[in-house]
C-alpha cells in the first residue's frame, strides 16, 4: 500500500494503517536488514537500491530510509569549499565542465540565485544546474554570515560564468528587498555578453526536476520568445497586500514586514494588478525593457511599500500587451515550480511527508515519488540537514538523467561514485 495512494479524507487513517501493516509485514525484514550497526552504516553509501525503492513508494524503504536519515549526519559539502582549490572542488563536487549538446550550447540560460543560508543546499543546487554556457548571478543576503559569503564567493571564483551580484540587499521575507535583489542581478545580467535567452530565478531551497536540456526544450517550445509567469488578476483576498502601505523592520538579526494604517492609492497608469508566483522564466528582451520603461519603473516605485511585491510585479508587467514577450491571456499555466502548499492537501497532493514551513512542504522521503512524477522544472523546498536522503537520492537520479544520451564523452568525475549498493528491498 502506498502512502501516495491515500485519498484526502482517509489520509490520517490510511497513514496509520500503513504503519500498522508495515509493522506486521516488514518489521522482520527491517530487523534483518538493520540488525547490526555495521549495516546502518550502509545508509551512508547512498544506496541506489534504497532510493529506487523509495521512488517506488515501498513502505519498508520508507521506514529504513527514515532510520538511516536519523542515524547518520548529513554529508557536508560546505566546509570543503573553504579548504580546497578550484580543480579539487570541480572534481569532488562533480561539476560538469562542457556543454552536453549542441542544442543546449545554442540556448544559454541565465539564473538568479537568491540565497542566505544552508551552504550545502546551495552547492547541491549549483552543481546540478551548472553548465559552462549558462550564466549565474548569486545574490547573497547582506545579513548572511561573512564566512558563508566568503565560501560562496570562493566557489563562484572557480567559474567564469558564476558571479555575486554587484549590489547586495538585506532581504526581508515578503518585503520589497526580495524583489530588489532580483532586479540587482538583472542589471548585472543585461550587461553580460553571454547571449542568454531566458532568465530563471531560484532560491537556496530549490532543486531542479528537469535537466538543462529538458528546460531548454520546454522554453524553446511552448514559451519561445515569451515569459513564463503563472498568475491571475489580483483576487479579492489578496487585496490587503496593496491597500495599505507596509514597512520593513530590520533590527538585531530580526526582520519582518508589517502593515501601517496608511491607505495606499491605486497603481500608477491605472495598471491592473495581477497576482501569481514570484518565480519565472523571462526573456532577455522583456528584462531589458522592464529595466528602462517608464511604466515599469513607476510600478516598481509604487510597489516599494506593498506586501510581497515579487508576487505581483512580474505577473502584472507580463500581462501588458506592449511589453516584449508578454502573455496577456496567461493564467496559472506553465510548469515553473512544484510546491506542496498546505491548502492544496487532498487537491494537488496527498500530504507532506516532511514538515510544513510557512504552509510550504519541506520534502521528506515519502514525497520522492510525487516529486519525480511532477511535470515542473524545479521543486521547493529542500533541507538536506533534516532530510539528507531526499536530496542525496534526487541528485543522483538527476545526474544519471543529465548524462543520459549526451553528445560529448562523459568524464568519470561527472558521476557520483557511490551510486550502487548490494542491499535489496521488498
Ligand atoms: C589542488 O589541490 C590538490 C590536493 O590538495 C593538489 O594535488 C593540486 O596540485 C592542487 N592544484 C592546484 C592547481 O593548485
Ligand atoms: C482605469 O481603468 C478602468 C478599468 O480598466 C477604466 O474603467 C477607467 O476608465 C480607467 N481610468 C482612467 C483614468 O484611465
Amino acid at each position: 500500500m502506498s502512502l501516495l495512494g491515500c485519498a484526502k479524507s482517509g489520509f490520517i487513517i490510511c497513514v496509520g494503517l500503513s504503519i500498522v501493516l508495515l509493522a506486521i509485514n516488514n518489521i522482520n525484514q527491517i530487523e534483518n536488514d538493520l540488525n547490526a550497526e555495521a549495516e546502518i552504516k550502509e545508509c551512508g553509501f547512498y544506496p541506489g537500491e534504497l532510493c529506487k525503492a523509495l521512488y517506488e513508494g515501498k513502505p519498508a524503504a520508507l521506514v529504513v530510509g527514515n532510520i538511516c536519515q536519523e542515524a547518520l549526519p548529513p554529508k557536508r559539502e560546505g566546509p570543503i569549499i573553504l579548504e580546497s582549490n578550484c580543480s579539487t572542488l570541480i572534481y569532488d563536487l562533480h561539476f560538469i565542465t562542457e556543454p552536453l549538446s549542441a542544442e543546449e550550447a545554442d540556448y544559454p540560460l541565465a539564473y538568479i540565485l537568491t540565497i542566505h543560508k544552508q551552504l550545502d543546499m546551495f552547492v547541491k543546487l549549483l552543481a546540478a544546474i551548472y553548465t559552462p554556457q549558462n550564466i549565474y548571478c548569486v545574490h547573497v543576503d547582506r545579513k548572511s554570515p561573512k564566512t558563508y559569503e566568503r565560501a560562496v564567493r570562493g566557489l563562484a571564483s572557480c567559474f567564469h560564468n558564476v558571479f555575486l551580484s554587484s549590489r547586495q540587499e538585506t532581504v526581508v521575507y515578503a518585503g520589497f528587498s526580495r524583489l530588489r535583489a532580483d532586479i540587482n542581478c538583472m542589471e548585472d545580467l543585461v550587461r553580460s555578453d553571454v547571449a542568454w535567452k531566458h532568465v530563471i530565478n531560484l532560491c537556496g531551497q530549490d532543486f531542479p526536476m528537469k535537466t538543462n536540456r529538458e528546460i531548454v526544450q520546454y522554453l524553446k517550445g511552448k514559451w519561445s520568445g515569451s515569459n513564463l509567469t503563472p498568475g491571475v488578476i489580483q483576487p479579492p483576498h489578496i487585496r490587503y497586500r496593496t491597500q495599505v502601505t507596509y514597512k520593513e523592520f530590520v533590527h538585531m538579526g530580526k526582520s519582518y514586514v508589517y502593515p501601517t494604517k496608511e491607505e495606499k492609492a491605486g497603481p500608477p497608469h491605472n495598471i491592473t494588478l495581477y497576482f501569481g508566483t514570484a518565480y519565472y522564466a523571462l526573456t532577455r528582451n522583456f528584462v531589458e525593457f522592464v529595466l528602462t520603461d517608464r511604466k515599469a519603473k513607476d510600478l516598481l516605485e509604487w510597489s516599494q511599500d506593498t506586501y510581497s511585491p515579487d508576487e505581483h510585479y512580474w505577473v502584472t508587467l507580463n500581462r501588458m500587451k506592449e511589453f516584449p514577450g508578454s502573455t496577456p491571456d496567461a493564467g496559472w499555466g506553465g510548469n515553473i515550480r512544484a510546491v506542496k502548499w498546505r491548502e492544496q492537501e487532498g487537491v494537488s497532493h496527498s500530504g507532506c511527508s516532511g514538515h510544513y514551513v510557512r504552509d510550504i512542504c519541506v520534502y521528506g522521503l515519502g514525497d520522492l515519488r510525487w516529486l519525480i512524477d511532477s511535470p515542473h522544472l524545479f521543486a521547493n523546498k529542500f533541507d538536506p540537514s533534516r532530510y539528507g536522503l531526499v536530496t542525496d537520492c534526487l541528485e543522483r537520479r538527476y545526474r544519471l538523467r543529465v548524462l543520459d544520451g549526451v553528445e560529448v564523452p562523459v568524464k568519470q568525475s561527472w558521476y557520483f561514485q557511490d551510486e550502487y549498493s548490494t542491499m535489496s528491498w521488498q
